[in-house]
């Protein structure tokens, strides 16, 4: 499956590595295609604008607090399956968004012929790289509004190692986007290890 990516950075560029192994194609779409910046040979890089044109899932790996400014450059594609993992952040971890509304339905809002799907959101990176504690798989929630993109979600957090929990649709976001802030406290705040991850029994 061929998947884009917004945004050049550290969480962008780690799922770009994990997709690759797994031989899906991947393009990261950036900024300013003609600045300098450095280029990985596995991965084909487009203007952020391009990103949609040849990729079914897109996944939007940005700062949260630009995603409505960056989905507006998107424009509105039609039938594609956008991935958000995006957490509404501010200066000193600080949520700028939730209860009544989240960056999940924002984008869903601003996409509104396309497919959100949150997810990925409420671990960090080094958990999302190696998914699993003790040999048990951590699981990973998600939320969406389309069945069939929900599936094909839930497909590549499988192949990745998670064991993906649909939770319902997008505005679930808003509770999804909060549940972050426990790793963030713990880890990113508070120094604990990153050895640590959410198990949903079931
Ligand atoms: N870090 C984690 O452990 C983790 C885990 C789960 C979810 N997340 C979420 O993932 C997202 C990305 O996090 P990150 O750690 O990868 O951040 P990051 O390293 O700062 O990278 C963000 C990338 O977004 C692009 N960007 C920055 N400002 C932009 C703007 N105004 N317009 C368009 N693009 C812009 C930049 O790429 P270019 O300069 O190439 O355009 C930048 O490399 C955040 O929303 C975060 O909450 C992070």
């Amino acid at each position: 499956m061929n998947i884009g990516i917004v945004g050049n950075g550290v969480v962008g560029n780690t799922l770009a590595d994990i997709f690759h192994k797994l031989g899906h194609p991947i393009e990261i779409g950036v900024r300013n295609l003609k600045e300098e910046f450095e280029k990985k040979s596995h991965i084909e890089y487009v203007q952020m604008e391009d990103i949609t044109k040849d990729n079914e899932v897109i996944i939007l790996a940005i700062p949260g607090d630009k995603l409505e400014s960056v989905l507006l450059k998107i424009k509105n594609p039609e039938g594609k399956i956008f991935i958000d993992l995006t957490n509404p952040i501010g200066p000193d971890y600080m949520l700028l968004r939730g209860r009544y509304t989240s960056n999940g339905e924002l984008a869903q809002e601003i996409l509104k012929d396309s497919h959100i799907v949150k997810t990925l959101n409420t671990l960090g990176i080094e958990k999302i790289k190696h998914p699993s504690i003790r040999e048990e798989k951590l699981t990973m929630l998600l939320a969406g509004n389309n069945k069939n993109a929900n599936k094909k979600v839930e497909e590549l957090l499988s192949e990745m190692g998670f064991d993906p929990m649909l939770v319902g649709d997008i505005h679930f976001s808003r509770y999804l986007e909060p549940l972050a802030m426990i790793w963030i406290e713990m880890v990113r705040k508070q120094g604990k290890s990153p050895e640590n991850g959410l198990v949903w029994k079931r």
